[in-house]
């Protein structure tokens, strides 16, 4: 029976409509993009669908029309919501808090040990993670975009592709800088963008994505020295759109993206229950897989 009013799961048939509710949500948020929409759209479809197969979504119903969608992801002992939004004209009536307490519960019944979420600014979002216990836990994700002339001479480290069988290093970084790991959201990446190692004597020293739009996501350098010639490296590859969406705790990578002419646009808040690794020296895959 199809359900008219409430929340109920979502399925890949509601992938359009939920997109449709993300963009008149999140209208004006980002300056236009040089990126075709027809292009845009299909990329949202991949996510969407890789975040329905890995994660429990929830499409909140009014009048038998899709107005609000949710999705979260448990990555190893991590619940992350990914994404909330509900369609502008049904906004403030509840919906958003009754597709959250449902993703909540299905968490509960995964056994995830922190709760966590990147809140945008909306005062009701903010306001509905700190009620459930998810506070701001130390650093904000800022969104760069490049701006004006690099002030510095780059310095790329050469890079090789990153392989499949690069990944248990890629989870080894990922426990170290972040606390967890993702092997599924890197196999995800790997069709959708291109991934990209730097290799040193000691192994893997860095690694990132680059995808066609030239967003930069995600990042990782396993220690402080790599970043530099890594950022470069990025940088070089993603041409004049690049973008990189950057925990304010990576400070080596926010100075870097500075220096080569990146200026911050908006800022999306970490909310936490629990601790998760230190977020320094990367980038994130973005608000929706962290
Ligand atoms: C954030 C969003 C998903 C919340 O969904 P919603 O259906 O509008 O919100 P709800 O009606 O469930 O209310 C959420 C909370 O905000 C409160 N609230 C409602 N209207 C409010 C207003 N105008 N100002 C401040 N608080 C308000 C509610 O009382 C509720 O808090 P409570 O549980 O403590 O009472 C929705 O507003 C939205 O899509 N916003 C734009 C996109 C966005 O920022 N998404 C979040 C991405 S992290």
């Amino acid at each position: 029976v199809e359900t008219k009013e409430g929340t109920r799961p979502a399925e890949t048939g509601d992938i359009d409509a939920m997109i449709a509710v993300k963009d008149a949500a999140t209208a004006g948020w980002d300056p236009p993009s040089a990126q075709p929409d027809a292009e845009r759209i299909a990329g949202q479809r991949q996510l969407f669908e890789h975040l329905l197969e890995t994660g429990s979504s929830a499409v909140a119903m009014r009048e038998g029309a899709v107005v609000g969608f949710a999705n979260a992801i448990v990555r190893e002992d991590v619940w992350f919501l990914s994404q909330l939004f509900v369609r502008p004209d049904v906004q403030s009536r509840g919906a958003g808090a009754e597709m959250l307490d449902d993703l909540l519960a299905r968490g509960e019944a995964r056994g995830a040990r922190v709760r966590s979420v990147l809140s945008s600014d909306d005062p009701r979002a903010l306001g509905l993670y700190l009620s459930r216990g998810m506070l701001p836990a130390g650093w904000s994700m800022v969104h760069f975009t490049r701006r004006v002339a690099s002030k510095v001479k780059p310095t790329p480290a050469p890079v090789v592709p990153l392989q499949v069988s690069d990944q248990p290093q890629v989870d080894a970084l990922d426990r170290d800088i972040r606390g967890f790991a993702h092997p599924q959201d890197h196999a995800f990446l790997r069709t959708v963008a291109t991934g990209h190692a730097v290799r040193d004597d000691a192994g893997m020293a860095a690694c990132f994505y680059v995808q066609p739009n030239g967003r930069v996501a995600p990042f990782l350098a396993r220690d402080d020295r790599s970043v530099i010639a890594a950022v470069d490296a990025a940088d070089a590859i993603a041409g004049p759109d690049a973008s990189w969406s950057v925990p304010s705790a990576a400070s080596a990578v926010v100075a870097r993206l500075l220096d080569l002419g990146y200026r911050p646009g908006w800022l999306s808040t970490f909310c936490a229950d629990g601790t998760l690794g230190e977020f320094r020296r990367t980038s994130l895959t973005g608000g929706a897989l962290l």
